[in-house]
This record gives structure tokens, C-alpha cells and sequence, in this order.
């Protein structure tokens, strides 16, 4: 990261992330959608591997304590994890 204090210029590669998606995630998209865009847009799902999400997700928890956000309780950070592990490709 470079100086700044914003970090609204973040590249988020890829499409845009599923507007509807299984009934079983969409509790885990809206939290997402509420917790991931404090820092930038929504990433795709498909931007990586099931395996990979987990930990992806967990450097995001770090980034989220550095930057004092809005850290999402136990059940919402997994149900944010279910959405992107379940809809990853
Ligand atoms: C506190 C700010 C913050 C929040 C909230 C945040 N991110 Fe990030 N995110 C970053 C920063 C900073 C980077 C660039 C550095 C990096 O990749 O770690 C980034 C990069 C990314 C990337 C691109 C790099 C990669 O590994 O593919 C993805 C995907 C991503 N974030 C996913 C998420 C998801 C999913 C959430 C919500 C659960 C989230 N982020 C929430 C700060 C944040």
C-alpha cells in the first residue's frame, strides 16, 4: 500500500459479482457486499480457488483491524466465507 489515507483506488480485478445467487449464500452475499465494500468494489467469487477464499478472507480481517472498519461478528464473517467458498470455481 502507498500513503493515502483512502483506499477507494484498490484494484478489484474481474466481473461483477453475482446479483442473485443460490438462496443458501444470499445472507453471506449481503454481508459481503456490506463488509468488503468499506475498502473497495465486491469481488467476483470466481476471482479464486474454494481453497484459496479462506485466506484471502482472513488477510482481509487483518486489513479490516489495521484500518479500524467494521469487523463482521463469527457467524457473519462465515457466512461471508460459505458465499465466496460455495461459489467459487
Ligand atoms: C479494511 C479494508 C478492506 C476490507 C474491509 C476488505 N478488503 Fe479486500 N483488500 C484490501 C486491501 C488493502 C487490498 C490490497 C492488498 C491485498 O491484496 O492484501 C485488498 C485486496 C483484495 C483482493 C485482491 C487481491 C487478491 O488476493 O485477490 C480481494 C479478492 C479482496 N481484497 C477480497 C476481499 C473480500 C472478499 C472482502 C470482504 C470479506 C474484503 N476484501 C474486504 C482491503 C480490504
Amino acid at each position: 500500500m502507498g500513503g493515502g489515507g483512502m483506499m477507494g483506488n484498490i484494484e478489484i480485478r474481474g466481473e461483477r459479482p453475482p446479483q442473485e445467487t443460490n438462496s443458501q449464500y444470499v445472507s453471506g452475499y449481503q454481508q459481503a457486499k456490506i463488509t468488503c465494500t468499506q475498502c473497495h468494489t465486491l469481488p467476483h467469487p470466481n476471482q479464486h480457488t474454494s481453497s484459496e477464499w479462506p485466506n484471502v478472507i482472513t488477510r482481509m480481517e487483518t486489513h479490516i483491524r489495521t484500518y479500524g472498519k467494521s469487523m463482521p461478528d463469527k457467524a457473519e464473517l462465515k457466512s461471508i466465507i460459505n458465499y465466496y467458498v460455495g461459489n467459487a470455481n
